[in-house]
């Protein structure tokens, strides 16, 4: 496998950093919307904690692969997409790459503007506050961090099904080129 993109197929960076930044948006996403039904107790503040330095750990793996993308490029649209389609799928990657940028900000602005006690990540070391303690700021970035959230829901709900319609009704390599090459697979077969 091939760790850069070349112009028919995602490279390995791009394809471990894709999937495992899923992986841990569905994680935040369950253990952040259980928060709200968690009593007020210290006893919990460990899974607040985990949610926290998870989010922050994205926002991180998110500047790093938004480096790779400018960096090492994309593949050329699979042949025969019309350039309208392109256009779409073009400007969806870029509001998801937006939004998993936003998201995890906002939590970390919704945090500090809290005045919360210190936010260690994974306990190991003290993270930076964003702001003081601001009432206005705080209820601003828990609506941001709650909306923005909702809206990246429906942006990969359409950005799922358009890779499975690729898949299933034009098959083409939209979706298995966003996959590693199965062992003895030639380039273009499927
Ligand atoms: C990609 C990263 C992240 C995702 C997908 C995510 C997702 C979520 C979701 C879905 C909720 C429940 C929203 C609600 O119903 O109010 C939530 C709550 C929360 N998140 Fe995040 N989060 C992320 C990163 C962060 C970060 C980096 C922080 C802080 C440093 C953070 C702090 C919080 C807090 C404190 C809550 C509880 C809000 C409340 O009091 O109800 N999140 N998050
Ligand atoms: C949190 C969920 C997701 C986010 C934030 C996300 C984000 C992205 C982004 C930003 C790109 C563009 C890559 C780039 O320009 O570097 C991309 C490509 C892609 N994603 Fe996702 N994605 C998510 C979930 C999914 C799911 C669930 C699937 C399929 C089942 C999927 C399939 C693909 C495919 C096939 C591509 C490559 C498209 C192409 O080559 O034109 N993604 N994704």
């Amino acid at each position: 496998m091939t760790l850069k993109n070349t112009a028919d197929r995602w490279g390995g960076v791009s394809q471990f950093l894709h999937w495992l930044i899923v992986l841990l948006i569905l994680i935040l996403a369950v253990v952040g919307l259980s928060l709200d039904s968690l009593p007020k107790s210290p006893k919990y503040f460990w899974v607040y904690d985990l949610h926290k330095s998870t989010g922050l750990t994205v926002l991180a793996l998110v500047v790093v692969r938004f480096g790779w993308r400018l960096y090492a490029g994309a593949p050329a649209p699979v042949a025969g997409t019309p350039s309208w389609q392109a256009r779409i799928a073009g400007a969806t990657h870029w509001l998801l790459y937006a939004l998993i940028f936003a998201i995890p900000l906002s939590g970390w602005l919704y945090d500090s503007a809290s005045g919360l006690r210190p936010l260690k990540w994974f306990g190991l070391f003290t993270v930076p506050k964003l702001s003081g303690p601001n009432a206005g700021i705080r209820d601003l970035a828990h609506e941001a961090h709650e909306w923005l959230f909702w809206a990246l829901v429906a942006l990969v709900v359409l950005h799922a099904a358009a890779a499975f319609y690729h898949h299933v009704f034009q098959r083409d390599d939209t979706l298995t080129r966003m996959l590693p090459r199965r062992r003895n697979a030639t380039p273009t077969s499927r």
